[in-house]
């Protein structure tokens, strides 16, 4: 899934959910550019914070993963905002201007789903303890 932000008529950038792969994974891969004049306006973090929800809701993901170069501070501070944690350093990832670049890996899991699985996980007695009178 591409969705692009319009400053305007303008297009300004760009948000890509790709690689998405559903069985028990049920997982996909982010990545977002933005035009370097915008840049440093808050327009990416706006545009995730619309788009994340989505995919957590609507597609009904349970991991948006997402990588970046670790000189690549501003991306980095992009994703922190957002809540991603970061899971580990991949050496020579990907295949960037004729350099293989390492990456840091992080992801950002559904808050939803966890707190489902935990509910419907959780043994009886505490079901009952936690759900009054009727529970
Ligand atoms: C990484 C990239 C997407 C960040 O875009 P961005 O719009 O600058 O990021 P944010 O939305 O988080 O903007 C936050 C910045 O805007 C500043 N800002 C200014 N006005 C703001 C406002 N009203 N609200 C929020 N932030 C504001 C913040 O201080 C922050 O500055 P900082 O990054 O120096 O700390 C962009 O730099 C880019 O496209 N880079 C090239 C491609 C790339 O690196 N892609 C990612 C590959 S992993």
């Amino acid at each position: 899934m591409r969705l692009f932000m319009f400053l305007g008529e303008r297009v300004i950038g760009s948000v890509s959910f790709t690689n998405v792969s559903r069985g028990a994974l049920q997982g996909c891969w982010l990545g977002y550019s933005l035009d370097g004049r915008e840049q440093g306006n808050g327009y990416m973090t706006e545009a995730l914070r619309a788009a994340i929800p989505h995919v957590f809701q609507a597609l009904k993901l349970h991991r948006i993963m997402a990588g970046y170069m670790p000189r690549n501070r501003r991306s980095a501070r992009v994703l922190r905002r957002l809540g991603f944690r970061v899971e580990g350093r991949a050496r020579q990832y990907l295949l960037i201007a004729g350099r293989w670049e390492d990456h840091v890996l992080t992801s950002l899991v559904n808050p939803g789903v966890a707190a489902r699985a935990r509910r419907s996980s959780s043994p009886p007695r505490a079901r009952r303890a936690r759900g009054g009178v009727n529970g």
